[in-house]
């Protein structure tokens, strides 16, 4: 039987994965930061109608964050209804994740109303992801659970994927882009939480078990993840005269040509399916170091910027007080 100690997926300098199955892993246990203050300009305007990288990226991110604030909404009722079933160690990391995942849905909120601002309507991802959240709710505890250690774990790679490679999100203004590495650092930061409980609840079910079921859901929310998304980005491509056609074959370039934020991916996408996987295999601690440093750099320019004008705001952004264990 393969336990979750005896693997180690490290992460080599030119991007490769490497699999040391055997290897013992660091057993210096990540704690996870309280949330890190950070709230959108809610005056910020998009310049122009798309980004820079073009219409394909603005409707990936956009309907990403349409689908955030029920998402985690969901993510946090999952997680609370389980908080007091919890062995005393977890307490203060699920605290953590529940206070930082409810700072995202509320940014996420005012984030969509400067989106739908400069024109996009995001009711028909809204709406979509609210059906999809009725059919989670109906699960099991368990079940929930782990629909959401499968969520977390896409979310976590995907924004290892945005630190490690910015340029998925430079083009933005500086105030989205900022939002974005925000989220980022914290989904790297609490992505083991859920994992953690979830295996605590079905402690007395076999490993054969767990790892079935764990992969099957996977499979499950992957593919629902998959279809909802591209239903949630055509839309957004309507709006803007792309038919189905030429959207579906634009996206498919957009997140799967070579640097792709989807080709990049997928390799730690896969590695769920390991018999032994637990997310702290994935070195990733570095980039939350990387990523705070790139927004605190970005803030000082923006603090820089705004001394010139006569009415600029009276108090900037204060951010990351709390810093990453
Ligand atoms: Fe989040
Ligand atoms: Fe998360």
């Amino acid at each position: 039987m393969v336990g979750y100690e005896n693997i180690n997926i490290t992460e080599t300098d030119n991007g490769s994965i490497a699999n040391n199955l055997g290897d013992a892993i660091s057993t210096q246990r990540h704690i996870v930061a309280s949330a890190r203050p950070f709230h959108i300009n809610k005056s910020h305007q998009i310049n122009g109608q798309y980004m820079k990288s073009g219409i394909y990226a603005d409707a990936f991110f956009y309907d990403l964050s349409a689908i955030f604030p029920k998402g985690e909404a969901f993510m946090i009722k999952t997680m609370a209804w389980w908080r007091d079933k919890m062995p005393a160690d977890q307490l203060p990391d699920i605290a953590n994740f529940i206070e930082q995942e409810a700072g995202h849905s509320r940014e996420h909120i005012a984030m969509n109303k400067l989106i739908q601002n400069a024109g996009f309507n995001l009711s028909n991802s809204d709406k979509n992801v609210e059906s999809v959240v009725k059919r989670a709710a109906a699960l099991s505890p368990r079940g929930r659970l782990l629909a959401v250690v499968c969520l977390e774990h896409m979310t976590a790679i995907m924004a290892a994927e945005m630190i490690k490679n910015p340029q998925h999100v430079e083009n933005f203004s500086a105030e989205f882009r900022d939002f974005w590495l925000w989220h980022a650092v914290e989904e790297v930061d609490h992505k083991s939480v859920v994992f953690d409980a979830w295996r605590y609840s079905v402690r007395d079910k076999s490993e054969t078990w767990q790892y079935l079921t764990r992969c099957s859901m996977m499979l499950l929310i992957s593919i629902s993840f998959v279809i909802n998304r591209t239903r949630g980005q055509l839309s957004l491509l309507k709006q803007h005269d792309i038919g189905k056609i030429k959207g579906f074959f634009g996206m498919m370039r957009y997140g799967l040509r070579k640097g792709g934020l989807a080709r990049n991916i997928l390799p730690h996408w896969k590695l769920f399916f390991h018999r032994g996987f637990h997310p702290s295999q994935i070195n990733d601690r570095h980039l939350l170091e990387k990523g705070e440093k790139l927004i605190a750099a970005s803030l000082q320019t923006k603090s820089f910027n705004k001394a010139k004008p006569k009415n600029r705001a009276k108090k900037p952004v204060k951010i990351f007080a709390a810093k990453a264990a």
